[in-house]
């Protein structure tokens, strides 16, 4: 494809004006909104407001004036439209991996007798190590399976099915409804970690059965760096799971000050402790970018994207990269990587020449596409600009060899 042509499919896509939402560098083709998502034009502002005037000038009654204490729902709102969850099930908090092992050791509790964990080899490692850590400590076993046999390895002493739904490499998808349907066939509970799934691809999470999900706030739902995660807790659950964090925050009332822990009767018993009021705000305006958006356009533009960019790069770099992501785009995510034996570098070359994407190791170069500001003729100038730095072996540098801390 032409870079004319490009042009021609962004003026009939009916997400192009979304880009205006998010302040992106002057020729940078911004490629690891799956990792970090761009900044949103409103973010500054509301962290100014948040810190200036709520903070620096109403002090501590903006717990009250400004409702700092609902914003763990109030924001958590915000995602409903974007997960397809009720707003009474979600909630912002935390970390992702914290998050995960509030869910999981409710789950896990919530099966007396049961003993096992059932996940999929090569899961995001942050997955493995709160199941392992939690194996750890209740004396379960954590049982990681390849990704197809995931159903089959359920029976009677499964707790819980953990999985994340896009996988962090490849970028496969789960079928979350058959997942769902086979764990709850054999008596057990599903965790899923929606983080490369949120913001990016349509999601139905109420009507595909599921019990428990956690996920990213600074991925595809642009709340920055760090940003607090999010819970979903399906409404039938929550009388009936317990935070294995207690704390103040969870507690029917925190303001009454007693001694003996009551839960709050809905998704607020998952909190723990005090919110993060500054993070929270940019996580709002993150949750901001996706006003009147239709995600199932996000999820048609965004295989639209991934596709473009698979045919572009398989047609210029032949067999000098391999897609390492499934053909299908119905079968994956919003990234897509190749494989090549010396990816890290390749993508030092790609990032200096303004392609940002990342690197997962042991060999991929990840490109993420966020249909909210990827641009079509972005994903054509990245194809081309990987083509030229190939050709010219350009990536055949020290200084592009030198692994950084973040890959
Ligand atoms: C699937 C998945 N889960 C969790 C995380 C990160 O967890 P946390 O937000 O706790 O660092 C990532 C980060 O890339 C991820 O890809």
């Amino acid at each position: 494809m032409t870079l004319d042509e490009a042009r021609q499919l962004d003026a009939s896509d009916p997400l192009a004006f979304a880009r205006e939402r998010f302040s992106l560098p002057e020729g940078v083709i911004y490629l690891d909104g799956n990792s970090l998502g761009a900044l949103p034009k409103a973010a500054p502002a509301a962290l100014a407001e948040a810190a200036e005037r709520q903070w620096g000038e109403d002090l501590i009654s903006s717990w009250n004036k400004h409702e700092w204490i609902d914003w763990p729902t109030t924001i958590a709102a915000k995602l409903s439209p974007v997960v397809g969850a009720k707003p009474n099930q979600l909630l912002i908090a935390d970390s992702t991996s914290v998050c995960l092992f509030k869910l999981l050791a409710a789950a896990v509790r919530a099966r007396p007798g049961r003993g096992t964990i059932v996940t999929q080899q090569a899961n995001f490692p942050t997955d493995l190590y709160v199941a392992q850590g939690l194996a750890d400590m209740l004396g379960l076993e954590v049982k990681a399976v390849p990704s197809g046999q995931v159903s089959g390895a359920l029976d009677d002493d499964t707790a819980v099915v953990m999985l994340t739904h896009v996988d962090y490499r490849s970028a496969a998808v789960h079928d979350m409804r058959a997942i769902n349907d086979a764990a709850h066939a054999a008596g057990a509970l599903a965790v899923w970690d929606l983080s490369h799934s949120a913001g990016a691809i349509e999601l139905d999470l109420d009507g595909s059965g599921c019990d428990l999900a956690v996920g990213c706030g600074y991925k595809y739902l642009n709340g920055g760096p760090g940003s607090p995660a999010f819970i979903y807790v399906a409404d039938g659950l929550q009388g009936e799971l317990a935070n294995p964090l207690q704390g103040w925050m969870g507690h029917a009332e925190p303001f009454a000050f007693v001694d003996d822990y009551r839960p709050n009767q809905g998704i607020v018993r998952f909190l723990t402790g005090t919110p993060s009021i500054l993070a929270m705000a940019a996580l709002e305006a993150g949750l901001g970018t996706f006003d009147g958006i239709a995600m199932g356009d996000v999820q048609a533009k965004s295989r639209k994207l991934s596709r473009l960019f698979v045919d572009e790069v398989e047609a210029r770099c032949g067999s000098e990269v391999r897609l390492a992501s499934p053909r299908d785009p119905a079968q994956r995510g919003s990234h897509i990587v190749f494989a090549h034996a010396e990816g890290y570098a390749v993508m030092q070359a790609l990032i200096a020449r303004g392609v940002i994407g990342d690197f997962r190791a042991p060999n991929l170069m990840r490109f993420g596409f966020t249909p909210l500001y990827t641009r079509y003729p972005d994903v054509v100038r990245a194809a081309e600009i990987l083509t030229e730095i190939l050709e010219a072996r350009e990536w055949d540098q020290p200084r592009f060899r030198a692994r950084a801390k973040v890959t």
